[in-house]
């Protein structure tokens, strides 16, 4: 039986039809979509591997919600629908961050990407995710140097990029001191810095010891050559400081021995003179 409307039903309905294409535009919110589509962007990129499964557009399953990756395997997203957490700790992922389009994530806080195979470099637009808070790296095969790109990530509290083959120095203007100029950036807020065997070398700079929040600073196993900067005795809040296995020399600078709150202190392996004294205070 063909369902006869009258005029006024007809409005209505059209009404209602209107109401339903407007409101499925609003649900297509554009920055969700770009997140969506510079996630499936860099899956495409790595080799096809099932922790990805889930990360699918509609396009492809015939779904007619709009595209959100919220659901997807590893993504969290906050109460207004943007992404603010990656977690694929520990999947074994082969692949880059090569065509990891940082700049599509402004919300991103959280980035644990330890214990898989990622090779390549780290690149330069990952100063872009400036509200990041943990940036976890480690237990990869990534190349190249820490990028100074770095110092824009002003509210970053843990970075770790142990077990990698990071090579170079570490740059003194990622640690800048309050004197600096402005505007101000730099690994202002770090409680946790931890770059455990990899190839980093040269001087340990002075301007970790700018870095007034820091809790564990863990360089051990690395080619750092030169003296313990005297200025870690400003880290008062420091409880872990693991130097061991480098190529440090010099006597042990009597300003740690200020460090109240430090419980775990090793320096063993280097070159380092005056041990016994030190070590002595420390237990
Ligand atoms: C990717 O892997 C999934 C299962 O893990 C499989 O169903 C799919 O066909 C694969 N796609 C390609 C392009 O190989
Ligand atoms: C990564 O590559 C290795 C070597 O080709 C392979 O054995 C492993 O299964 C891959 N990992 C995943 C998650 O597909
Ligand atoms: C630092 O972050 C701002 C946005 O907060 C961005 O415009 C700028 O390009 C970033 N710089 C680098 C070096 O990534
Ligand atoms: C940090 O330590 C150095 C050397 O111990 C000292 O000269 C400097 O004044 C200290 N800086 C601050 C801000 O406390
Ligand atoms: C260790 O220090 C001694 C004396 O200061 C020096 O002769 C030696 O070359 C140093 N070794 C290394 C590996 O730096």
């Amino acid at each position: 039986m063909i369902p006869i409307f009258s005029l006024q039903e007809c409005v209505s309905l059209a009404m209602v039809v209107a109401w339903v294409v407007l409101l499925s535009f609003c649900k297509a919110d554009p920055a969700s979509n770009r997140e969506a589509a510079a996630l499936l962007k860099w899956k495409d990129s790595l080799p096809n591997q099932s922790v990805f499964n889930s990360w699918v557009s509609p396009i492809h399953t015939n779904n007619p919600t709009p595209l959100s990756p919220c659901r997807w395997y590893g993504i969290t997203c906050n109460n207004a629908g943007k992404v603010n957490q990656i977690d694929l700790p520990g999947k074994g992922i082969n692949g880059t961050l090569e065509n990891f389009d940082f700049s599509s994530f402004p919300n991103l806080v959280r980035l644990d990407l330890q214990r898989n195979n990622f090779g390549g470099s780290i690149p330069y637009n990952i100063g872009m995710v400036s509200k990041l808070q943990l940036l976890d790296l480690s237990t990869n095969s990534l190349d190249g140097s820490l990028p100074l790109s770095l110092a824009n990530l002003t509210l970053l509290s843990k970075l770790d990029v142990s077990r990698n083959q990071i090579t170079g120095v570490l740059d003194s203007r990622l640690f800048p001191g309050e004197s600096s100029t402005q505007p101000k950036i730099g690994l202002l807020s770090l409680k946790y810095l931890l770059l455990q065997d990899t190839q980093l070398g040269g001087k340990i700079p002075q301007e970790i010891g700018n870095l007034k929040f820091l809790v564990t600073l863990v360089l051990d196993k690395n080619h750092f050559d030169g003296p313990i900067p005297p200025s870690f005795g400003n880290l008062s809040h420091l409880q872990i400081l693991n130097l061991g296995n480098n190529q440090l020399s010099g006597n042990i600078p009597s300003t740690l021995a200020t460090l109240r709150n430090l419980t775990d202190l090793r320096l063993l392996a280097n070159n380092l003179s005056d041990f016994e004294a030190v070590y002595a205070h420390g237990a």
